[in-house]
């Protein structure tokens, strides 16, 4: 190709910022996932339907909550004689569109699952092999949003089982199909692609290349060890989250009681300000008072929407001590469309936690400064903030100079 050509192609292709660049997941996204509720048993149309009426009646939805997914196990157990996916029709009586209508007209979206290997986690059909018949079937169904799994896999050990510790291969090379059914159908219907390859493979390197959303771990088990392990893990990886491709913390895993509130502040305020999706995953007919103060929280949402779409990640004030691998740091900053993010981790111990601002990345130089704290609502003006903070909690202040914050009345 001469030089001419090559800008000929160059103006007439268009700009491809990824793999799968396909305008939507330009902010984390945020819902409800039904498998840490009950599993396969909450698969079901009740339980789409039910939430999707809790979402407006608990304001959810006015606060950005979007999605409704169904996770495992929403299929019957091996496919038709077309080899199409068949919902089970005990969970899903009246069909998978009769669902997907009424959750759009309330003005949400609906979300399933499938599996990269030839069976799900759970021991459905899975979809290798059926990528476009199956990408076809969920746009006919109006589904909006796939998170795709990566159990029986192509594996060195015969039979692949559930989990492979051997793989055949990258797991690139099972998810690249999906992603290319997806781009096939994008002028009908746009997915949003979740991959869930539980971090395998430094996905956070080539994520954005192939879907939204990646889960940059194994699962969120719902314990405050799981809280450590996978926020701990973030700060390394936060420049690989942007608009259009997002590291993805798992669920939220409140109202279990395996948290107390203290660690379910400090879950909720380390995934916003991370810019992790937000899903919430927990039956929402049981929600707590406090849970639900927590996930309402719009300071947080707020946060966690902004359009800059940039990670939070710790930094290392004068004299504080370095960070130690697999626990939650004290301090970490991000920056903001308007300003700039600190969060404050009480992840090993309580007291007294405080910040210069000229110490936070960002924000440095002189001048004066307003915050708000996003838990207590305080607000302040000055060069530094100090909070006392117990055991696994966790405080979230944005600030902005003082000048833009008159002009936006921000606060
Ligand atoms: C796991 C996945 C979970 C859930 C489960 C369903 O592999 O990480 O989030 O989807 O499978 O079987």
């Amino acid at each position: 190709m001469n030089s001419w050509q090559t800008v000929l192609v160059a103006l007439t292709i268009p700009q491809v910022v990824s793999g799968l660049d396909n305008g939507i997941g330009l902010k984390p996204h945020m819902g409800w996932s039904s498998w840490n509720v009950a599993q396969c048993d909450a698969a079901s149309a009740k339980y789409a339907l039910a939430t999707a009426d809790k979402f407006i009646s608990l304001g959810l939805r006015d606060l950005g909550y979007e999605y409704i997914n169904i996770d495992d196990c929403w299929s019957t157990k091996s496919r038709d004689s077309a080899g199409r996916l068949v919902p089970d029709p005990a969970k899903w009586p009246n069909g998978i569109k009769a669902v997907t209508d009424r959750i759009h007209s309330m003005g949400l979206k609906f979300g399933l699952y499938g599996c990269a290997g030839d069976k799900t986690c759970a021991g459905y059909p899975g979809n290798e092999g059926h990528e476009r018949s199956d990408v076809a079937q969920l746009v006919s169904w109006g589904v909006d949003f796939w998170k795709y799994d990566n159990c029986y896999t192509p594996c060195r050990q015969n039979p692949r089982p559930q989990t492979c510790t051997s793989p055949a291969g990258t797991t690139k090379t099972w998810y690249a199909p999906m992603r290319d059914a997806i781009l096939g159908v994008q002028n009908t219907k746009k997915l949003h692609f979740n991959l869930c390859n539980w971090g395998r493979d430094e996905v956070w390197t080539w994520g954005a290349s192939y879907g939204h959303s990646w889960r940059m771990s194994v699962d969120n088990w719902g314990d405050w060890a799981s809280v450590e392990r996978i926020g701990s893990a973030a700060a390394g990886i936060h420049q690989y989250s942007g608009p259009g491709g997002f590291n993805d913390l798992d669920m939220l895993y409140l109202g279990s009681s395996k948290l107390n509130v203290n660690q379910e502040r400090l879950h909720f305020g380390l995934w916003a300000i991370t810019k992790s999706p937000l899903v919430l995953g927990l039956d929402l007919d049981k929600i707590s008072n406090s849970t639900l103060t927590i996930v309402r929280n719009k300071g947080l949402i707020d946060i966690n929407q902004d359009s800059l779409g940039k990670a939070a990640t710790t930094f290392r004030p004068p004299g504080a001590a370095a960070p130690v691998g697999g626990k939650i740091y004290p301090y970490w900053a991000g920056p903001l469309s308007d300003g700039v993010v600190i969060g404050l981790c009480a992840g090993t111990s309580a007291g007294t936690y405080s910040v210069n601002f000229k110490d936070v990345p960002g924000l440095g130089g002189s001048g004066a400064y307003a915050w708000k704290e996003m838990y207590t609502g305080q607000t302040g003006n000055g060069a530094s903030v100090s909070f006392s903070i117990d055991l696994h909690d966790m405080r979230v202040i944005k600030v902005t100079k003082a000048a833009q914050n008159k002009e936006k009345a921000l606060f």
